[in-house]
């Protein structure tokens, strides 16, 4: 492939990895045992809260890349797909998780779509070139089957338009093809495709990464500010209801990290809702292979979040503006191994095994974490996609006769099924470590989650201990929940373990021993482990 990609980029500006790399032979290497302590304690109070979540936060992205959609999503050859050509093994999967909102079709991808290609009777679809990933699309899954899928999973659609070869002229066209009754010209094509009520898609990013030299079309910030602008007021010309998110800087590392967003909002900020955040965390050169580093990566994410609040702020500032933007994170995950150029290049190929990220424990340790700092910036942050759903950098992968659940889709599917209410403003006191690029690293990291409704509290704890157990203290400052219904730990004694389709369930949630309930309970961490505690209420 000519076109440069990310992680290449990031080699030659010399970031990748930026918040770790720069400094790492600084670092211990290791996690010396700074406190006495190896209790930590926790004050939960249910009157002191972050925010109302905002259940968006969970969402995920499916893109056009490698086996994400076709033999992932869709599938119309396998004998697990309906007539509608969807993987049913999959649907079920999504569905039972409750995603609730999800992100298409790309990424890179968007960067050179054409909708148009994607409508309308299949069998007079263009293959074309994806040039994004050099691969071969066929365009038999295109808006309306993500929209009929997404129907059909249960999720929300956030769709996102070309700003990259694209104009705003053709953005608002997809608009007026989705949320538009009838009787112009692009709602007419709706209906003629089968579609006759329209999908009223709420959510939309204007772009993908478009401070990136490996998107299509990239451009320089003040352009593409003026371009999301241009686009917005089009768009919302066609339907004034829908929410938009500019595209932030993709990367902390990015030489342009900050000014991007202060020159892109500079240019649109009245113009649009939110700007976008994406990072992929690593255990590679980012932490010269160090556990316990990345460990804390989710404390990078803090700072990355607290960053572009500031930038925002900042922004709002200067422009007298009555409007707070929120933040959308809507890259997020661990990815390192398969991220090569070699990695991104399809060869031509339809449905080419790429970015297949194999997850082992450790990663499903970071990505709890990264939920914990989700969760405790959900003022801010209301939207989120987990990058990716299915086969390229997922925590679900198919091959011809089922789906496999990788370690990650357990802290996934945990904050899915128990992430509703107010975030609690805990007050956590723990022992910790030194990294020298964070400064110290609490053993423990902790998010609550009160459902006033019913009283219930939730409780999804991090030790970063790598070799010793911890005892955390839950102090309850209101009324004590009375007992604990689910109690389960992601551990195990292989921090590299991962599951296969030949061994699915290396590594699964185990039961952990619920403590005593009470107006103090003492949970028993096991090392290097993410614990999910449901308290009911009474
Ligand atoms: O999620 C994979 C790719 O990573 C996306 O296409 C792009 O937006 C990011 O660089």
């Amino acid at each position: 492939m000519s076109m440069i990609c990310r992680r290449q980029f990031l080699n030659q500006v010399g970031v990748t990895g930026a918040a770790f790399a720069a400094v790492s032979s600084r670092s211990s290497g290791a996690q010396v045992q700074a406190g006495t302590s190896n209790r930590a304690r926790v004050i939960a109070d249910p009157a002191r809260t972050v925010a109302t979540l905002d259940r968006r936060l969970f969402g995920s992205f499916v893109e056009h890349i490698g086996r994400c959609i076709y033999e992932g999503i869709y599938d119309p050859g396998s004998k697990l797909s309906g007539a509608d050509g969807f993987r049913k093994d999959v649907l079920a999967e999504v569905r039972q998780l409750g995603v609730p909102i999800i992100r298409y079709p790309g990424g890179n991808f968007v960067s050179g779509y054409n909708w148009l290609d994607g409508v309308g009777a299949k069998k007079d679809r263009p293959r074309v070139l994806n040039r994004a990933s050099n691969s071969t699309e066929s365009n038999q899954f295109g808006t309306d089957e993500f929209l009929a899928w997404c129907r059909a999973v249960g999720a929300e659609p956030l769709l996102a338009v070309n700003l990259g070869t694209g104009t705003p002229e053709r953005a608002a066209d997809l608009v007026e093809y989705c949320n538009v009754e009838s009787g112009t010209r692009w709602s007419d094509l709706r209906r003629k495709n089968g579609a006759e009520r329209p999908y009223n898609v709420k959510y939309w990013c204007l772009g993908n990464e478009m401070d990136g030299p490996w998107q299509l079309g990239h451009m320089p910030a003040k352009e593409y500010g003026l371009k999301a602008r241009d686009a917005a007021l089009q768009m919302r010309t066609v339907d004034p209801s829908i929410r938009l998110v500019a595209c932030g800087s993709s990367e902390v590392g990015m030489p342009t990290y900050l000014e991007w967003d202060r020159q892109t909002l500079e240019e649109c900020y009245d113009d649009v809702d939110a700007i976008s955040l994406h990072h992929y965390f690593g255990n590679g050169p980012e932490t010269g292979g160090d556990s316990a580093k990345f460990l804390a990566s989710n404390l990078i994410m803090d700072r990355q979040i607290e960053e572009i609040m500031a930038v925002c702020d900042m922004v709002r500032g200067r422009k007298r503006s009555k409007k707070q933007l929120w933040l959308s994170f809507d890259e997020w995950n661990v990815w390192y191994r398969k991220n090569t150029d070699v990695d991104m290049n399809g060869q031509r190929k339809e449905a080419p095994h790429l970015v297949e990220e194999v997850y082992d424990l450790e990663d499903a340790l970071v990505v709890g974490g990264l939920i914990i700092s989700l969760l405790r910036h959900c003022d801010r942050v209301r939207l989120a996609c987990l990058a990716q759903l299915v086969n390229d950098i997922a925590p679900l992968v198919t091959n011809a006769e089922g789906v496999l659940r990788q370690t990650i889709y357990y802290p996934y599917a945990w904050v899915l099924k128990y992430g509703r209410g107010n975030v609690l403003n805990l007050a956590v006191e723990s022992d910790g470590y030194e990294v020298a690029e964070i400064g110290r690293v609490p053993y423990i990291d902790v998010a609550g989650i009160f459902e006033p409704a019913s009283g219930s509290t939730t409780l999804l704890i991090l030790n970063r201990d790598l070799v010793k157990g911890r005892e955390v203290d839950i102090v309850w400052r209101e009324s004590a929940p009375a007992r604990v219904a689910d109690c389960q730990v992601l551990t195990g004694p292989d921090l590299k373990a991962y599951n296969s389709f030949e061994a699915p369930n290396r590594v699964i949630p185990q039961p952990l021993e619920p403590p005593k309930a009470g107006a103090r309970m003492t949970f028993q961490l096991p090392p290097h482990s993410y614990t999910m505690a449901y308290l009911p209420g009474k």
